[in-house]
């Protein structure tokens, strides 16, 4: 009754961002990312008879009432779906700052969703396990998988036409992220708080609709062509359409910071001085940079001149789940 598993953090490209069912975790626009080598977290599993209640500790602490609620509704699907109501213990490492947007919760519900599954007995097939995953967290859907990856949004009400797929292997292009640390402080508004009140109150998220159909559909033929510079334009605009509804929400809030701002400029410029590389941004003020390998160090060092840069993680595209020795 005990597994283990490592599951990898992704960055979007085209952004999830809107629910259409937020029980289901049905999403409002399809959204593709890259899996992260550098970022993950690993989670141990034990089902228990003789606990009277869950448990969990995150990074070797015992977390808050509230984040071991969330595991606990969480434990509750995966429970009914086993028809097995044991209590389990969560033992998770971060190896990725949590909720300084840097999805650690992707990689945190993926490894959960992995770990618990096997622990009870079940045996889900990628698929089924990403539907399962993103029961917690919607990115975490995408971490199932390695390399390029889409979460297709579906039709259905029930949420059966909703998973993620591998679009591209992560052998199958080579790149780089440079993830640019400005802070490792918690956000003040959540993710999922974020796109609620957005879709819910913004008056751009019709455009952001719009704008994120399309846009799959021009990084789908960046990707096959391998098209770094499409890539890049199409990735680097996805983000600020995203970041563009905060502002048009009631209240209006935004992720960026003045750091924020001082890495997107850099970015901007080493493009002036014929260097390619574009930048996105989650829910939270730090940046992630792509480039190509053959660009990679020239982007360190303009990134390292900013003095409000705390750290640079050199990133490739990483692999997806793997269940480890317990
Ligand atoms: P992030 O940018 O890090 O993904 P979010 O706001 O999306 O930030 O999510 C943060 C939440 O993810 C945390 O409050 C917690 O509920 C969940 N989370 C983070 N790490 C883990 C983990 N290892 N296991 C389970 N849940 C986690
Ligand atoms: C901006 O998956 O963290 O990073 O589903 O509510 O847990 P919940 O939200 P989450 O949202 C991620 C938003 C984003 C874009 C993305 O990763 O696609
Ligand atoms: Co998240």
């Amino acid at each position: 009754m005990r597994a283990k598993a490592r599951a990898h953090t992704n960055i979007a490209l085209i952004k999830y961002w809107g629910k259409r069912d937020e029980q289901l975790f049905l999403p409002t626009n399809s959204s593709l990312s890259m899996t992260l080598d550098h970022f993950y977290t690993d989670t141990t599993v034990t089902f228990d008879n003789d606990l009277k209640q869950d448990y969990f500790n995150l990074n070797n602490e015992q977390a808050s009432e509230e984040e071991t609620e969330k595991i606990s509704r969480f434990l509750d699907k995966v429970r009914d779906l086993a028809n097995d109501q044991r209590f389990a213990r969560v033992d998770s490492i971060n190896h990725v700052p949590t909720a300084a947007g840097f999805a650690s919760s992707a990689s945190g519900f993926a490894a959960l969703a992995a770990a618990a599954t096997k622990a009870i007995g079940l045996d889900l097939t990628k698929r089924e396990l990403s539907q399962v995953a993103r029961l917690g967290s919607g990115s975490a859907s995408r971490s199932i998988y390695g390399g390029f990856v889409e979460w297709q949004k579906g039709e259905r009400e029930d949420g059966s036409d909703c998973y993620a797929l591998p679009v591209l292997e992560q052998e199958d292009w080579d790149l780089n992220v440079l993830s640019v640390e400005v802070t490792t402080q918690s956000k003040k508004v959540l993710s999922r708080e974020g796109m609620k009140r957005t879709v819910d109150t913004s008056i751009f998220y019709d455009g952001w609709l719009k704008a994120a159909r399309e846009d799959m559909v021009t990084l789908k033929q960046a990707i096959t062509k391998r098209d770094f510079t499409l890539f890049g334009e199409t990735l680097e605009a996805n983000a600020l359409k995203m970041h563009a509804t905060t502002l048009g929400a009631n209240p209006p809030f935004m992720y960026w910071q003045s750091a924020t701002m001082r890495v997107m400029e850099a970015v901007q410029s080493l493009r002036e001085q014929g260097v390619e590389a574009y930048y996105t941004i989650d829910a939270g003020p730090n940046v992630k940079v792509v480039c190509q390998p053959q660009d990679k160090e020239k982007t360190i060092n303009a990134l390292n001149e900013i003095d409000v840069v705390n750290q640079i993680y050199t990133c490739q595209i990483g692999p997806g789940i793997r269940y480890l020795d317990v």
